[in-house]
């Protein structure tokens, strides 16, 4: 249906893409695979007319074609649900799925059919949202969902999904599949990205590797299996690690005591629900759970970012629960949270203020910013999370989606912090930056940090964790250690759902 040739894409000295050929078949799921940084999302906004290749040429249905504008590519029929999401918080559900292709009638936009359509869609995916729900009072896991309902909405022939699961549970991610069942089966081509390899194969049809902005290999599901597409994005096989060894855990560094977390949206439940839990000096903590279980909750009040209505969170030995964020960061207790596009990073500025936003008390000399060491830090925190930037002076925004969520990382362990909490670490990150985050946070714990990191993925429980806790409900539902099994960890969450 759709096929690039040759194209080529400049972004300044950047060479993204380096000369592609791709094709997009009628009623089969073409899945691209690369690490982050090789030119995914480049070529999809090329398909989509969100960007004009430097060089190379689109062909629809047999005819050279050009898209001045993404409007212009929805009108052939090609809708892109983008990785970094594109909502307007401050607006409804209806208004964003229409907005900019109002339905109309006599007198006005038709409101009424408009969320008649957005029930419609809610209703397909199986989400419970209100169509008038402002975007911006739904968890990010529904924003997405949101995001991939407005695509729905165009009826396109021509799908393009780029990271469209990154915050979805598990059973989300199940109904979505079924809904590119149902387009394809009707004649729809989808081209799907994601970093959860396991998962994208579930879907694939077609496979295609791009690497440093070029196509390293393609291939029929039939072919290939896991290790063929690390092995043609990366050229070797990764592991994520082991618990790192050869040391004694020091003194307990956080100590949470019963904590409680209302749920805003249920009266009768906690979010977190009397949890006690110490981290030692040097100790990996793992928290697996599924969808609601509370691990997000549990990390948010930790780093203080939300209240508690009991208990207590003692750090080295001193009550920090009554602190704020920023406090907390000052005793030595950080978030990388959920939403690192949202709340971890400032847009509109360079990489490298980003990375040192944090942690810049610590440069501030005699009320003058030492730049000397601001930049040294910067330099040593994009070579320990291997960001790949043209330099500490590029903007945020011109790094790939991958390497974005690398620098909030960085960031925080600039900080220099006692105990890092890290929620759903490697989220929208490749194979080879997961290894490079595990053994990063594996180091520092050798160092005395203590380390919690929040995962739905259970081989990241089984990467470096010396400690797999269990979470369901807002509570402690299993306790493991590094010997434990896959089946073991899941069937302990699956049980507390159950229950
Ligand atoms: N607007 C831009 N300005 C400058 N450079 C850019 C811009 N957009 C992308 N790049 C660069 O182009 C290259 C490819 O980026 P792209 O976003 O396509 O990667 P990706 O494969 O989607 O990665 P990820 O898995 O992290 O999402 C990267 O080196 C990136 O920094
Ligand atoms: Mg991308």
């Amino acid at each position: 249906m759709l096929s690039a040739r040759n194209v080529v894409k400049h972004y300044g000295g950047v060479q993204a893409l380096k000369g592609v050929d791709f094709d997009i078949y009628r009623g089969t799921v073409t899945t691209l695979f690369g690490e982050n940084g090789a030119g995914k999302s480049t070529l999809m906004k090329i398909l989509s007319g969100v960007e004009q290749p430097t060089d190379g040429q689109l062909i629809l249905d047999g005819e050279p074609v050009r898209f001045a504008s993404t409007v212009e590519a929805q009108h052939r029929g090609i809708s892109i649900i983008h990785q970094e999401l594109s909502l307007a918080p401050n607006m409804s559900v209806r208004d964003n799925i229409f907005m900019g292709r109002e339905l109309r009638r006599a007198g006005g936009v038709d409101y009424a059919e408009e969320a008649r359509q957005a029930a419609a869609l809610m209703t397909e995916l199986e989400e419970d949202i209100h169509p008038l729900t402002k975007v911006g009072d739904l968890r990010v896991g529904q924003q997405q969902i949101v995001e991939i309902a407005r695509a729905l909405s165009v009826d396109a022939r021509i799908l393009i999904m780029d990271e469209p699961t990154s915050a979805l549970s598990a059973t989300e991610v199940e109904v979505l599949f079924k809904v590119i069942r149902d387009l394809t089966a009707r004649g729809v081509a989808i081209v799907y990205i994601s970093h959860h390899l396991e998962e994208a194969l579930e879907i694939t049809d077609h496979a295609v590797v791009l690497r440093d902005g070029s196509m390293t290999a393609k291939a029929e599901r039939a072919d290939i299996d896991l290790a063929w597409i690390v092995r043609n994005m990366v050229g070797e096989n990764f592991d994520l690690g082991s618990p790192p060894t050869g040391y004694e855990f020091g003194d307990t560094l956080l100590s949470v005591q019963s904590l409680t977390v209302p749920d805003d949206s249920n009266v009768d439940r906690a979010a977190v629900d009397h949890l006690s839990l110490d981290v030692r000096a040097g100790e990996v903590v793992c928290i697996y759970g599924l969808m609601g279980a509370g691990r997000t909750e549990l990390l948010e009040a930790l780093a203080g970012a939300s209240q508690v209505s009991d208990g207590k969170v003692m750090l080295e030995g001193r009550d920090v629960t009554h602190m704020d964020i920023a406090q907390r960061i000052a005793a030595g207790l950080v978030l990388v949270p959920e939403d690192r596009q949202r709340d971890g990073l400032v847009q509109t500025m360079t990489v490298g203020r980003n990375l040192s936003l944090a942690s810049i008390g610590a440069f501030v000399k005699n009320l003058f910013l030492s730049n000397s060491g601001e930049r040294g830090l910067v330099d040593d925190s994009i070579r320990d999370v291997h960001v790949k930037t043209d330099g500490p002076g590029a903007m945020i925004g011109s790094l790939s989606g991958g390497n974005q969520q690398k620098v909030v990382i960085g960031k925080m362990v600039t900080t220099d912090p006692k105990v890092i909490l890290l929620d759903e670490p490697s989220r929208g990150i490749d194979i080879g930056a997961k290894a490079e985050v595990f053994k990063l946070l594996a180091e520092r714990a050798k160092q005395g940090l203590g380390v919690v990191y929040s995962t739905s993925e259970v081989n990241e429980c089984l990467s470096i964790a010396h400690r797999i806790i269990v979470m369901g409900r807002g509570r402690i539902v299993a306790e493991f250690g590094p010997d434990v099994s896959k089946e073991q960890i899941m069937a302990a969450s699956g049980e507390s759902v159950a229950a």
